[in-house]
């Protein structure tokens, strides 16, 4: 029986199926690479000495998904394949619901079909709204600010919806707060296209000097600098958190939502004071204006995904600025420059 990885050769699935590999799964990946290339999956290969199958389809291609399923055993399937920028979200707004949204209908279509009805969902830590309380925990009001989170915030009601109009439905809903890091062979990566929008391979670029300066957005928020505090939580345990709800599905019924955060706010600066010490670069920055929709202070409550999963973040600031450098070094400009627009092993 396999396990399918939807966008499985971005950021975050590639972290996911080397962790299923390593784990002894079979994994089917169904990517569009759209905002991926090829070539992760060939360092997945390289890093794991294990094959994937690999379909490069649209999950908008209703026809050509559902034949993935009647090809394969698919024992459950995580949801990863999605548009995830939140600034560009504003701008197409209806590319974001289209993609996003109908693919997982279309996903789960295929899925109901063929009575695969084993589900972990990326979600994400902007589905909560204005947030009153500090650390956040699953039963927080909820209320996205942007089209990306909105998309999110439906794809979970949906999901909803399915398992209370069949009690088969086991879904795992996983709202990721800032994932962040690499795999400690510096092989794959995040691979942002063009400018960065996040924090952290922003810094990363300015280390190798692709990008001249960092801009803190921000520095009178009441928080210990007056920066930004943000749960940024190591891409591999959040990989290991995607395995740890694929185990919980296997023997539940209904829909479960989990935050996973490690728990502790790192504010710009430290992440920036980090960076250096682990790179031996100075980050030049300098302060502005704080970006319109950012929040002062946002971190998880994990005690739901730790008691009910058994999963902890065991990765500190200083691993996740190390092995996010460590693959900066490594591949100044991502997988471009391999320049390989083919899986090579298949
Ligand atoms: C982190 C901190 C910024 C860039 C995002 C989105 C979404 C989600 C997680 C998927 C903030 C500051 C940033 C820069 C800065 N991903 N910053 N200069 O906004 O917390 O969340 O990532 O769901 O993409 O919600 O992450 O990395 O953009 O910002 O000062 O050039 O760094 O103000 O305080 P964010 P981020």
């Amino acid at each position: 029986m396999a396990v399918l990885v939807t966008g499985g050769a971005g950021y975050i699935g590639t972290h996911t199926c080397v962790e299923l590999l390593n784990e002894g799964y079979d994994v089917i990946v169904v990517d569009n690479f759209s905002n991926s290339k090829p070539e992760a999956l060939n360092r997945v290969y390289q890093i794991t000495g294990k094959k994937i199958k690999i379909y490069s389809i649209d999950l908008l291609d209703e026809k050509k998904l559902q034949q993935v399923f009647i090809e394969n055993q698919i024992n459950a399937v995580i949801h990863c394949a999605g548009l995830k920028a939140v600034g560009e979200s504003s701008i197409i707004p209806l590319e974001y619901y289209r993609n996003n949204i109908i693919s997982t209908v279309n996903l789960c279509e295929a899925m109901r079909k063929y009575e695969v009805k084993k589900l972990v969902f990326s979600s994400s830590a902007t589905v909560y709204g204005t947030i009153e309380d500090i650390p956040i925990h699953e039963k927080m009001p909820l209320g996205a600010v942007n089209p990306y989170g909105r998309s999110k915030l439906m794809m979970e009601e949906i999901l909803r919806d399915l398992t209370n109009s069949d009690e088969k439905w086991s879904i795992a809903v996983l709202r990721y707060f800032n994932p962040v890091g690499a795999h400690q062979s510096g092989l794959i990566g995040e691979d942002p296209t063009g400018i960065p929008n996040n924090l952290m391979p922003y810094i990363s670029q300015v280390a190798i000097r692709k990008i001249q300066q960092l801009h803190v957005y921000g520095n009178d928020y009441p928080t210990k600098d007056g920066t930004g505090v943000r749960d940024y939580l190591h891409v591999v345990d959040l990989a290991k958190g995607h395995l740890k709800a694929l185990e919980s599905i296997q023997s539940t019924s209904g829909m479960e939502v989990f935050n996973l955060g490690t728990g502790k706010g790192y504010s710009v600066m430290e992440v920036v004071k980090t960076f250096e010490i682990v790179s031996g670069r100075t980050i030049p920055y300098t302060y502005v204006e704080p970006r319109p929709g950012d929040i002062a202070i946002c971190y998880a409550n994990p005690k739901k995904a730790q008691e009910k999963l058994n999963w902890i973040a065991t990765k500190d600031l200083h691993i996740m600025c190390e092995d996010t450098w460590r693959w900066q070094f490594n591949n100044p400009c991502g997988y471009e420059e391999t320049n390989k627009n083919k899986v090579n092993y298949i």
